[in-house]
């Protein structure tokens, strides 16, 4: 199946990346929020990136106008009842995004292949609830989505390979690098980096080093680009601690047992950057 026209579901800050990628690769590309104020913080956002890559001449004027052009901006999911392939990057809450997909499976055409930017939540649910689950799979974009490289691809275990094939060839077709991965808690990338993040909170929770200074270590010891905290506050502390909860119910290890500071952080609204206070205090 050749993908032309996509629908991103989510202007924050996942969803307006993704959008401009699949714009920026020719793609036809509705993006989706619940309000007008999201959908145009999510195009401003997009616009800023796309000026700077002009003025970086990484792009021309022309090329960014053509970008811009591939965008349409809409609050009414129906207008998914056109697209080849939808992308969902709302809010990591499971009753959220299976209502999504029950929506979408009903609005649009029959071929269309429906895909989840979940960080953590098992894709075999999500596709469950659709009348369509060998067309449901994870696409995992990283965070900064223009800069970084990977899509971690998950098949549910209803995934065919035609679908798995078809949104390969499209990651493959936004310059990105595709990485096949199994409907496991935390997939590959949030198995192995959350634990890591919590174990950094956790030195801090003990008093062992200060924020700063735990990053300092992983960035000049270890070459990371940012410290853990740093990264945490980057992610969003929210989204740090619901992945760290579906490991430890997924796995029932206490070994991924989020840590008490994490969980006031996100009880006394320090989410990070977002927020403007997490590990540290944001303009
Ligand atoms: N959108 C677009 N471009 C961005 C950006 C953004 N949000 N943030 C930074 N950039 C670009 C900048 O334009 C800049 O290029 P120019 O200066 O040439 O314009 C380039 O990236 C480097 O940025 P900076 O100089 O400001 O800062 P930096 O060198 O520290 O790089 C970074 C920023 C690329 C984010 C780097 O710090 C990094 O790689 N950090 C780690 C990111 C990471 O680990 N991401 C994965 C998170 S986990 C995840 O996403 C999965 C999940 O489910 C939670
Ligand atoms: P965000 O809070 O920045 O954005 C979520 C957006 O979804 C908001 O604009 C919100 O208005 C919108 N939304 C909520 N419910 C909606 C609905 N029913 N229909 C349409 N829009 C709706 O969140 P984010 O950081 O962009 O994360 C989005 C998804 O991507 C989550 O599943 C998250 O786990 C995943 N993810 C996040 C990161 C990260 O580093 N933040 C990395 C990879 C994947």
């Amino acid at each position: 199946m050749t993908i032309k026209t996509v629908m991103v579901i989510g202007a924050g800050q996942m969803g307006a990346g993704i959008a401009q990628v699949f714009a920026q690769a020719n793609f036809t590309v509705k993006l989706n929020d619940l309000s007008e104020e999201a959908l145009e913080k999510g195009l401003n956002g997009i616009d800023k990136v796309l000026a700077r890559n002009v003025e970086k001449e990484r792009m021309t004027e022309e090329e960014k106008s053509k970008t811009l052009a591939n965008i349409t901006t809409t609050s009414d999911i129906k207008d998914a009842h056109d697209c080849d392939l939808v992308v969902e990057a709302v809010v990591e809450n499971m009753d959220v995004k299976t209502k999504v997909f029950q929506q979408l499976d009903e609005i649009t055409p029959k071929h269309a292949i429906l895909a989840s930017n979940t960080s953590s939540l098992p894709i075999t649910d999500i596709a469950a609830v659709t009348n369509r689950p060998e067309q449901v799979i994870g696409m995992h974009f990283m965070n900064p989505v223009p800069v970084m490289k990977l899509v971690e691809i998950i098949r549910a275990i209803q995934t065919t390979d035609a679908t798995y094939q078809a949104v390969e060839e499209a990651t493959k077709a936004l310059n990105k690098a595709p990485v096949e991965v199994e409907d496991y808690p935390g997939f590959v990338s949030n198995r192995v980096l959350m634990p890591m993040i919590n174990e950094a909170i956790y030195t801090v929770f003990e008093g062992v080093a200060k924020p700063e200074d735990v990053d300092q270590v992983m960035k000049l010891g270890m070459n990371h680009p940012m410290g853990p905290l740093q990264l945490a506050d980057f992610i969003g502390l929210d989204t740090c601690l619901y992945i760290m909860e579906i490991l430890h119910d997924g796995f029932g290890d206490s070994k991924y047992r989020p840590c008490p500071l994490l969980r006031k952080y996100v009880k006394a609204g320090w989410l990070g950057k977002k927020s403007g206070r997490g590990f540290y205090v944001y303009d």
